[in-house]
């Protein structure tokens, strides 16, 4: 009983600090610089996040070098080289939560967006949205991609 309920008080607390999709302030350059969860990024959690399919599945759009050893990069979007001498983590965090700020009408999705959608989809899986749209990424794995994403200093 009393583990139970000291579990339940973590979960709780851990809910309390993440910043729901309609909460995150966006500055009019489409930076976010306040972290998502206040729990720091981990690059490795994040590079799996962008590799998988059905997940952040950035490798469709964009190449990476350090991510050569998956395969299928797209040329849809700038290869990700260097990405992290270009934008700081705000911007990054930013672009992922939605790029339209910077680049209005970006095909690029809107991993942090659960409202203002013309017709929403159901992630990556065309199907219609369920009634109560979840972002396509939760808020530790944009926090996960932005860590890994800021080891990308090489061209
Ligand atoms: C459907 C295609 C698509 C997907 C999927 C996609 N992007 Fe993009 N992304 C773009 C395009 C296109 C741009 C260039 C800006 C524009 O024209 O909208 C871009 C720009 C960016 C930029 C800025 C790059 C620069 O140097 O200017 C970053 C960073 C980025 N994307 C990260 C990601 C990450 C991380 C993911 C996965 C979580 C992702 N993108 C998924 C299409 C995509």
């Amino acid at each position: 009983m009393l583990l139970a309920a000291t579990i339940g008080l973590a979960a709780t607390s851990l809910q309390a600090d993440v910043i729901a999709p309609g909460d995150v302030v966006m500055t009019e350059y489409g930076e976010v610089t306040e972290s998502l969860t206040g729990v720091p990024g981990d690059p490795a959690r994040g590079q799996a996040i962008m590799v998988d399919r059905g997940q952040g599945n950035c490798l469709a759009c964009h190449q990476v070098t350090a991510l050569d050893h998956e395969p299928w990069h797209g040329e849809v979007g700038p290869s990700l080289d260097g990405v992290a001498t270009r934008w700081d983590e705000a911007a990054l965090r930013g672009l992922l939560v939605n790029a339209d700020t910077v680049f209005p009408d970006s095909i690029m999705p809107a991993f942090y967006k659960v409202s203002g959608f013309v017709r929403p989809g159901d992630g990556f899986t065309t199907r219609p949205a369920p009634a109560d749209l979840q972002p396509m990424l939760a808020a530790q794995d944009i926090e996960d991609v932005v860590a890994f994403l800021m080891t990308l200093t090489d061209y």
